[in-house]
């Protein structure tokens, strides 16, 4: 494949080379892409220098997949650039996410909808995969009514910027701000913009992704998306009411058996997941199960994952994984290691 990594300077594009390489992607030729204001700039890949290009000679270049982290902009003005080049795109922004006719893909879920005329393949937001990854087996056993989620998201979520922003203040720095107020010992209500509804874009991110994904709106999600100055992973903190009872032992097991899934959650040894544990990890992890003994039917658990790896970078390899396996993307023949 030749692949093109938009964004390749920035926080999830340099986990998304780092995961190409680990699995091996299939790549026979690579570019790296960002702003103008990198061009020129040298990144390694597989221990080779490449060299950065703008978007416009990315496109020239036709390549079969762009992967794309560079803001939803970058996405809404170059994505349909590339796939009028037959160039297959798998976009990390939320830019196409809710566009009917663009799918919305977490591979353990529901891969199977890709077909070869999917030119623009979305990501979904990095707390809603590690949410759906849980939701859904417990969704086919016990069917959910109503879900309720807070998050406790890390600074890497927003980017470079925010990352710096915590060190520095961590450090007595003055530099850059990424948020609106020190982030450094504190907890800020606030990710992603404030909409009209009072809730922020990130919340509603969180409240509609799951129903297509899961391809079901029966079931309804609100959500209070915090961020806190992690930078290994979001936590999430999910209370599920469903249609049907639940034996907490058969969940424990239907979720230890999900590919792609962990249970943490031996509190006698103090065994549940946090940031640190979960950070560099491909998987979701799953603890303090236990029934919300105030309403039947009701679930409490606390759900983990590195929000740049399944988050972002890993489940967008995958989805790309998947394109190349069933030979969905136009120039498989070229396929070299
Ligand atoms: N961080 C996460 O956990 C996460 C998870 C899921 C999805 N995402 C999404 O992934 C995207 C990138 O997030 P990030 O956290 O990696 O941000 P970031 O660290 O700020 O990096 C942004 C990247 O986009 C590039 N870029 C910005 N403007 C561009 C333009 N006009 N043309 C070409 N490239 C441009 C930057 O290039 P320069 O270095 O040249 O500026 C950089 O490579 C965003 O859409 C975000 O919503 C992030």
């Amino acid at each position: 494949m030749k692949v093109a990594v938009v964004g390749a300077t920035g926080m999830v594009g340099e986990v998304m080379l780092k995961v190409l390489e680990e699995r091996n992607f299939p790549i026979s030729e690579l570019l790296l892409v960002a702003s103008e204001r990198s061009v020129g700039k040298k990144l390694t890949y597989k221990n080779e220098e490449f060299t950065v290009i703008g978007l416009a000679d990315a496109v020239a270049a036709q390549p079969d997949i762009a992967i794309f982290s560079a803001g939803g902009d970058t996405s809404l003005e170059w994505a349909p650039k590339f796939a009028e080049v037959g160039t297959t795109v798998i976009d990390n922004s939320s830019a196409w996410r809710m566009d009917p006719t663009k799918k919305l893909v977490v591979p353990e879920i529901n891969a199977s909808e890709l077909t070869a005329e999917d030119k623009i393949i979305a990501n979904p937001n990095c707390s809603t995969i590690q949410l759906v990854m849980a939701l859904d087996p417990l969704h086919k056993k016990y069917q959910m009514r109503r879900v309720i989620v807070s998050t406790y998201q890390s600074v890497s979520g927003t980017g470079v910027k925010a990352v710096q922003q915590m060190e520095n203040e961590a450090a007595g720095i003055e530099g850059e701000m990424a948020y609106p107020y020190p982030i450094n010992r504190n907890a800020l209500p606030h990710c992603d913009v404030f909409l009209d509804n009072g809730y922020t874009k990130e919340e509603m991110k969180l409240a509609r992704e799951p129903q297509k994904i899961l391809d079901d709106r029966t079931f309804s999600v609100t959500a209070t998306a915090v961020r806190i100055p992690t930078a290994g992973g979001h936590s999430e903190s999910v209370n599920v009411e469903f249609h049907n009872d639940f034996d907490l032992a058969e969940v424990r097991t239907i979720l230890s058996e999900t590919p792609g899934i962990i249970v943490q959650d031996d509190t006698a040894n103090n065994s549940y997941p946090m940031p640190i544990y979960a950070n560099g990890k491909d998987d979701v992890f799953v603890g303090r199960i236990r029934r919300d003994e105030t309403q039947p039917n009701t679930l409490n658990m606390w759900i983990v994952a590195d929000n740049l790896r399944k988050g972002a970078a890993t489940n967008a390899v995958q989805i790309a994984e998947y394109l190349v396996e069933n030979n969905l993307v136009s120039n498989t023949s070229e396929t070299v290691s």
